[in-house]
């Protein structure tokens, strides 16, 4: 059989074109170590998270000097973290590996990075775990992309990556303060500062009492807790008035880096003050003003 020339040239043609199809799509599918979700791998309980080794820890977690792992949990209609209305933002350094673990405890939502290759459906019961770089100090918006329910379409948080200086990843463990104290006697408070990055990194740590603000820091070695005390005059303190003093420690990231709390509170009562303004009983103890003001 004698087949022309030009038609031998255009049934090669359409060979080789099926044989590259069948690569590109075989290349698609399996060389890009692209994993869809699906139910062969180990399940999680969506509704005991708290107790997951990895979701009873949400937020950002060093696991080399560049990469880290953020735990996310995807909820009606939120990232915890990552939705700042209602979470902290998920705060990230600059030239960093990153590989985001997200479940949901509800129903089906998705974990889309916008301006980024991130984009997966987030399963009840199964965990999307993707990697993304970042680069440049930028900041990323994180929507929804799967119908989830009337709150769907305001779905969404925020990635923050900020220059390396500003990021650290410090809490406040515990504040140890005195329950009360004389007025114009000396009051000690001692913070115990985790850092739970991995390297040695110095906090600046922040007190705010009265109307004053004391400052102080502390060098914390990696993954590891220091303490840093704070020693107030009372006595230089506006205390007329009060029955007791407000205090609040904050450690300064310069960010919100951390999800783990920041900040930590109490009041402190003032010997003395406040019981003699809502009188005495004819017994000496002192009464509640609980019916309002004399
Ligand atoms: Cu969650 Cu749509």
């Amino acid at each position: 059989m004698n087949i022309h020339a030009y038609e031998k040239l255009w049934l090669i043609a359409a060979l080789l074109l099926i044989v590259g199809f069948v690569a590109t799509i075989t290349y698609g599918a399996v060389g890009l170590g692209i994993a869809m979700v699906d139910d062969s791998e180990e399940t999680l309980d969506p509704n005991a998270l708290d107790e997951h080794e990895r979701f009873g820890d949400l937020g950002v977690h060093q696991t080399g000097e560049n990469q880290y792992d953020v735990n996310v949990r995807a909820y009606q209609f939120n990232y915890d973290p990552g939705t700042t209305a209602v979470h902290d933002p998920i705060v990230l350094p600059e030239n960093s590996e990153v590989t985001f673990y997200v479940t949901s405890s509800d129903v089906i939502h998705s974990f889309s990075l916008v301006g980024t290759n991130v984009n997966s459906m987030v399963i009840p019961g199964e965990v999307s775990a993707m990697t993304v770089e970042f680069g440049d100090p930028d900041e990323y918006g994180i929507l929804c992309n799967e119908y989830c329910g009337s709150g769907h379409h305001a779905m969404e948080g925020i990635v923050q990556v900020v220059p390396e200086e500003d990021f650290h990843l410090f809490s406040i463990e515990s504040v140890d303060a005195h329950e009360s104290v004389e007025p114009g006697d000396d009051l000690e408070l001692t913070a115990t500062v985790a850092n739970d990055a991995l390297a040695e990194e110095t906090a600046a740590v922040d007190l705010e009492i009265g109307d004053e603000t004391y400052e102080n820091e502390v060098t914390v070695d990696a993954e590891s807790t220091g303490t840093v005390t704070f020693t107030v005059d009372t006595g230089s303190l506006d205390t007329d008035d009060l029955e007791a003093l407000d205090w609040t420690v904050t450690v300064e990231s310069g960010s919100p880096a951390t999800f783990d709390d920041g900040t930590e509170s109490g009041s402190v009562d003032l010997e003395g003050q406040g019981e003699d303004e809502t009188g005495t009983d004819d017994d000496g103890t002192a009464t509640e003003d609980e019916e309002g003001d004399e």
